[in-house]
């Protein structure tokens, strides 16, 4: 059902900010691509804990954006975006493995500076295990910035587990820092 309503285009879900501010999650659209490409040069700006560091093209963008929502209709991956007032305030995604591992989904999430700890993150993370059944996927795996508390405490509250750790494989803010790989069963 909510699987169905997201291929769908529909809002799945709604969630209000600390400031009563309605947040919505849907799959992205072809419309969204201004927007999108704000959201990720910003956090590009602020410098967050994410692999991704130079700023985005619009054009650039709009090839990813395409390969979003194609992957999205495929049921290959899972891409769900949040959107309060007209724009893009989070992006968050379940990519589906190959071969031996198409039983595994990898997680990635990310949500505007602004509206942070306002249950976003904990809200793409349910929505995503949850639709992460049609994907038939049984195992999610993530890495993420040792330094990166916020994301970890979340990932914990969600049930994910640490199992290991790959120091320096990550080069931030001129240092290289140690990654935590994290994973929950469905
Ligand atoms: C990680 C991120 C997605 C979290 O999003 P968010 O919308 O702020 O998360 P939520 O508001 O849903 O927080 C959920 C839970 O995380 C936990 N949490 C949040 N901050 C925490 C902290 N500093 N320490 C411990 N736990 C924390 C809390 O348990 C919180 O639940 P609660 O509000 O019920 O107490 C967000 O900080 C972000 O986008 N950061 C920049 C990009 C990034 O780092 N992405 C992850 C890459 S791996």
């Amino acid at each position: 059902m909510l699987y169905n309503d997201f291929l769908k285009g529909k809002n799945i879900y709604s969630i209000k900010t600390k400031n009563g501010e309605k947040v919505n999650f849907r799959a992205p659209r072809k419309s969204d691509l201004d927007s999108i490409t704000s959201y990720i040069n910003n956090l590009v700006e602020e410098e967050a804990m994410i692999l991704v560091n130079k700023k985005v093209s619009k054009e650039n963008e709009r090839t990813y954006l395409n390969r979003m929502i194609k992957r999205n209709k495929n049921k290959e991956d899972i891409f769900l975006c949040a959107e309060c007032q007209g724009k893009i305030i989070g992006i968050a995604s379940i990519g589906k493995g190959r071969y031996r591992e198409k039983h595994v989904g990898s997680l990635g999430i990310g949500v505007s500076m602004k509206y942070r700890h306002s249950g976003i993150g904990r809200a793409f993370i349910k929505l995503l295990l949850d639709m992460s059944k049609n994907l038939k996927l049984n195992l999610i795996t993530l890495e993420v910035f040792k330094k990166n508390l916020n994301a970890i405490g979340l990932y914990k509250k969600m049930g994910f587990k640490k199992v290991g750790e790959i120091p320096q494989k990550i080069y931030y803010k001129g240092k290289y820092e140690n990654v935590l790989i994290m994973y929950r069963e469905l």
